[in-house]
């Protein structure tokens, strides 16, 4: 079994096409605290604490085939982000999703990646006053966005465990909550790149496996599935991915996993909305299984995530054809 070349399918396929849409979103959609625009008129206020210091919760869903994926699951884990980071999103849960899917429809993309979140907004004149505080919304759509495109997928990833950085600890920021402190993350990417690998895996203060810069990491021992029970954001692509596992009847085991289970992995990957799963094809410079290129389970996982989405799947489909109020 070989890699679905999933990216050549999106970009080339006329039922994947890029719908008609006005020249002012070609880049993209923006929404910014109450109006539509295109992304490269987007622009957030410098003193929105958000910019400042990071004090927002996101989220991010992708759209395929025209369909959202899980959108409902985005909408719930977004509600709990703000509620862990007592932020107060000024719009329902209806209502963001259809803001969404405006932004979706506006820039016309059939593969996107939707991305919103709700900052703390601009510093009040008094900050002890919690009531003054007034919440800022933003929310941009582009064309689908991958971690790992289909070249990288196909040959698979060489990913390095972190040396200089840990992945910042819970009881300072909650990674159950979609966050936007990024820096330890940014840094071990940094790390890899100068080592010449494409990816980059964090472990927490004791050495267990945590995960990876905007995705959750999984391996594969003695045909079974091992991924970090804690330290990680729990992500849709990870919960999506336990479930095909499930249904494939392979053992899962959601558990505390060290930087050395995953040396020693037959196969491994990592799982994100932007690129589903991902496999890896060496940690370290230690080639996985000791054959080069995705591991058979994780390829079969792969390939069903897409087949299952462009089924389908849990999806929301986007009506592409009733105009958006500006
Ligand atoms: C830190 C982190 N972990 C994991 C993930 C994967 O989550 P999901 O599958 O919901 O995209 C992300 C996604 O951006 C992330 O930022």
């Amino acid at each position: 079994m070989t890699i679905i070349k999933a990216e050549q399918i999106m970009l080339n396929e006329p039922a994947h096409a890029r719908k008609a849409h006005d020249e002012r979103f070609a880049m993209g959609s923006a929404f910014m605290n109450g109006s539509y625009c295109g992304l490269h008129e987007a622009g957030v206020p410098i003193v929105d604490m958000g910019f400042m210091h990071a004090d927002a919760a996101y989220d991010v869903v992708s759209v395929s085939k025209g369909q959202f994926f899980r959108l409902e699951d985005h909408l719930e884990r977004f509600e709990k982000s703000c509620e862990k980071f007592l932020l107060i999103n000024p719009y329902s849960r209806e209502q963001t999703a259809d803001i969404l899917t405006n932004l979706v429809k506006l820039a016309g993309t059939q593969e996107a990646y939707v991305w919103w979140c709700v900052t703390r907004g601009m510093m009040p004149a008094d900050r002890a006053d919690l009531e003054s505080y007034q919440p800022a919304f933003y929310a941009f759509v582009i064309p689908y966005l991958y971690i790992a495109n289909d070249e990288q997928r196909t040959r698979g990833l060489d990913v390095m465990i972190s040396k200089n950085y840990i992945r910042i600890p819970p009881s300072s920021v909650d990674p159950t909550a979609k966050n936007l402190h990024w820096m330890d993350m940014k840094l071990s990417m940094i790390e890899a790149v100068m080592g010449q690998k494409d990816w980059s895996v964090l472990t927490d203060a004791d050495g267990n496996l945590a995960e990876a810069p905007g995705a959750n990491i999984f391996l594969i021992k003695d045909g079974e599935l091992y991924t970090p029970d804690s330290g990680c954001l729990e992500g849709i692509t990870r919960k999506t991915t336990l479930e095909l596992a499930r249904e494939a009847g392979i053992p899962i085991h959601v558990e505390p996993v060290i930087t050395s289970q995953l040396l020693e992995a037959d196969e491994a990957f990592i799982t994100s909305t932007a690129g589903g799963i991902m496999p890896i094809n060496s940690v370290d410079g230690v080639v996985l299984g000791d054959t080069d290129g995705p591991g058979e389970i994780t390829t079969a996982l792969h390939n069903r995530y897409w087949e299952k989405r462009w089924g389908g799947w849990l999806a929301t489909t986007v009506d592409y054809d009733t105009s958006v109020n500006l």
